[in-house]
């Protein structure tokens, strides 16, 4: 179903909603740089991404007419060194707005959203000087998956579809407060929705064996390995140890 752009009304000119674009988060990227900090909390949506981007080179698909795909400029007032929240709170204003839903989202450190373990949204974030843009993308109204693809749609976990734009202007209020707010308090949310917290965990890059233990100082994922406590700032292929919960 298409998007109901009178919905999208209550964000006054503060948006801009495409049938097709390469990436949303490259758009933002250039309203960002045009409007120079006069952009705080503007939206660059789109029903088809030609070029959607995930993190390091990957490509994001997002289904037309079921996916949802946006991105948020946002001029934080958090010195720059500590932008690695900006992850986590849009991690948590994403699981806000699905808990809102009577979903029981957690989120995957540093940059995703689990639904029952699987992936249901990405966030990717990008600085533009001193404007971020933050790219997110939710698995909707998505039927299935390609098998090898461990991703899960709403629609998949309720059985019926959901408004894309309701979802989307649910998540931009949360995180338009969210940022407003210190590390600290996005800390305690944060962690009380982390998959795997106190968990024993492992990583690929780096290759790491531990077990969450909290955040750094700019949202590092602390963990405790046999014989230290690191805070690491980057990681790739992060999981439970084993394959388990890891709970
Ligand atoms: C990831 O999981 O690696 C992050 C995926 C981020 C995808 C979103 S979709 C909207 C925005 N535009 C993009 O090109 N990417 C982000």
């Amino acid at each position: 179903m298409a998007i109901d752009l009178g919905t999208l009304a209550a964000l006054g000119t503060r948006v801009e909603w495409h049938e097709s674009l390469d990436s949303t988060n490259d758009r933002a990227r250039e309203l960002a740089a045009e409007k120079r900090g006069m952009a705080h909390g503007f939206v660059v949506g789109t029903e088809e991404q030609t070029a959607g981007r995930g993190r390091k080179g990957a490509r994001w698909i997002t289904e037309p007419g079921r996916g949802l795909a946006f991105s948020v400029i946002v001029t934080p007032t958090w010195k720059k060194e500590r932008w690695g929240w900006l992850s986590l709170a849009a991690g948590l204003a994403i699981c806000q707005c699905l808990e809102g839903n009577e979903l029981a989202p957690e989120i995957k450190w540093p940059n995703d959203v689990l639904l029952e373990g699987k992936k249901v949204c990405g966030i990717l974030i990008e600085a533009v000087g001193e404007v971020a843009v933050i790219g997110i993308g939710l698995n909707v109204n998505e039927r299935r998956f390609p098998e090898d693809v461990p991703a899960i749609s709403l629609y998949q976990v309720l059985g019926l579809e959901s408004s894309r734009e309701a979802l989307m202007l649910g998540v931009w209020s949360a995180l338009m407060e969210l940022i407003q707010l210190e590390p600290p308090q996005i800390a305690e949310e944060a962690w009380r929705r982390l998959a795997w917290r106190d968990g024993e965990i492992e990583t690929t890059r780096p290759v790491l064996r531990g077990r969450i233990r909290g955040f750094g100082p700019n949202g590092e994922l602390s963990v405790e390995t046999a014989d230290q406590l690191l805070q690491i700032s980057e990681a790739d292929g992060v999981r439970p140890s084993g394959g388990g919960r890891g709970r």
